[in-house]
C-alpha cells in the first residue's frame, strides 16, 4: 500500500521561531504519520531575493535544519533535502518557463506585494518574477499529491495546478494535480502584538534558552486597558492570550481568561504560567537540539541522504517529462 505524498518547503532564513513551528513544522511532524514526506530546504528561493548578499544561506540551512529534527522531522520517514542538490527542480523550472504565459506570473500577488514591501532590494529580476513557478517545479516533480501550506501560499498552490493542467493539455497526463492542505494555524503574535515575524525582531526563536524567553515575554504587550493590577481586562484582545491558546492546556487558558476578566490575576502572574508552559513544550525539541548541535556533519549527512533519496525520484519523474516533451535521446 502506496501512501499518498506531500512536498513542502522553506526557505533557509535562520534559526527558526515559534511562528514558524506553531505554523507550519508542528503540522509537518504529524503529517509523517499518514504521508510519504518530502521536505525541501529552498535555499534557490532564497538567492531570488538575496542574489547580493548570499553569504548567509550555507548556515541558515544546517540552522534550519537543525530545528527540523529538533521539532521531530524524521529522517527515517521522510526526505528532508536541500533544493539545489537536485538540479532536477532547475531543469523542469525550465521546461514549465517554455509553456508559462507572463501574465499568469504578473499577477500572482506576492510579486507586486514583495516589490513593494522589500524595497531596498531590486527584485525586478527573472528569477524573483520567476519564483512561484520554481516552487510549482518543486512540487510536481514528486508528483505531489498534497501541499501543507499556510493561507499565504494558496495563490502559488494555484498556480501550480493551472500550469499542470496545461503541460498535460500539450504533452499528456503526466502530473497530478496537487491540492492544498491548508495548515490551520493558531495566531501567533510576537512580543509586540504583530504577527510573529523575523524581520520584525519580535520573535521567540525555538532554540531560545528559558531566561530568554522569560526576558522577551516580560515586557510583551498586553491589554491596555490593564494598566493597574485592580483593572480588569479582556484576553480576546490581548496576544499574551493568543500563546496561552497556542501553548497552554484547556483549564489554564480558562483561568487566565476568567483571572483577566475579574481582574483575579495580574498579567504577570499571567505570562509566568505562559512561560511555564511554552517552556514545557520546548524542553524535548531544545534537549534533542542540543543533540544535533553538537554533531552538525550527521545533521549535513542527514541532508545529502535525504536529497540523494528525493533526487532518484525527481530524475524518474524529469525521464518522462523528456519524452513527453520528445527530448529524450
Ligand atoms: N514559497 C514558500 C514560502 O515562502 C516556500 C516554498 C518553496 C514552498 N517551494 C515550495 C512551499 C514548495 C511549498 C512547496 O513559504
Ligand atoms: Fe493579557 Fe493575561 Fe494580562 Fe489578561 S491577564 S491582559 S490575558 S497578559
Amino acid at each position: 500500500m502506496t501512501r499518498p505524498r506531500i512536498l513542502s518547503g522553506m526557505r533557509p532564513t535562520g534559526a527558526l521561531h515559534l511562528g514558524n513551528y506553531m505554523g507550519a513544522l508542528e503540522n509537518w511532524v504529524r503529517l509523517q504519520d499518514e504521508y510519504e514526506c518530502y521536505y525541501c530546504i529552498v535555499d534557490w528561493h532564497s538567492l531570488t531575493t538575496d542574489y547580493a548578499n548570499p553569504g548567509q544561506v550555507k548556515d541558515n540551512v544546517l540552522e534550519v535544519a537543525t530545528d527540523w529534527l529538533a521539532a521531530g522531522l524524521d529522517p527515517e520517514r521522510s526526505a528532508l533535502f536541500i533544493q539545489s542538490l537536485v538540479p532536477e527542480h532547475a531543469e523542469l523550472h525550465l521546461l514549465l518557463s517554455m509553456i508559462t504565459p507572463l501574465p499568469w506570473l504578473e499577477r500572482v500577488p506576492t510579486y507586486k506585494e514583495q516589490q513593494q514591501q522589500i524595497s531596498e532590494k531590486d527584485l525586478g529580476t527573472y528569477g524573483f518574477l520567476g519564483y512561484p513557478l520554481l516552487q510549482s517545479a518543486d512540487i510536481i516533480i514528486y508528483k505531489a499529491d498534497a501541499v501543507p501550506v499556510g493561507e499565504d501560499q494558496a495563490p502559488h498552490i494555484e498556480l501550480t495546478r493551472e500550469i499542470v493542467r496545461r503541460f498535460n493539455n500539450f504533452y499528456g497526463p503526466v502530473f497530478p494535480e496537487p491540492k492544498t492542505l491548508h495548515t490551520v494555524s493558531k495566531r501567533i503574535p510576537g512580543t509586540d502584538g504583530r504577527k510573529m515575524s523575523k524581520s520584525y525582531g519580535n520573535a521567540i526563536d525555538m532554540k531560545d534558552t528559558p531566561d530568554a524567553i522569560r526576558q522577551k515575554l516580560r515586557p510583551m504587550l498586553t491589554d491596555p486597558a490593564r494598566q493597574r493590577r485592580t483593572d480588569p481586562g479582556n484576553p480576546d484582545i490581548c496576544p499574551v492570550f493568543d500563546l496561552h491558546k497556542a501553548f497552554s492546556p484547556k483549564p489554564t487558558q480558562d483561568w487566565a481568561a476568567a483571572g483577566c476578566r475579574s481582574a483575579g490575576i495580574g498579567c504577570i502572574d499571567c505570562k509566568n504560567k505562559l512561560a511555564e508552559h511554552m517552556l514545557a513544550v520546548l524542553a524535548p525539541m531544545q534537549a534533542r537540539r542540543r543533540d544535533f548541535e553538537a554533531r552538525p556533519k550527521d545533521v549535513w549527512e542527514i541532508l545529502i541522504e535525504g536529497s540523494k533519496r528525493a533526487r532518484a525520484t525527481a530524475q524518474a519523474t524529469m525521464d518522462e517529462v523528456r519524452a513527453a516533451m520528445k527530448i529524450r535521446y
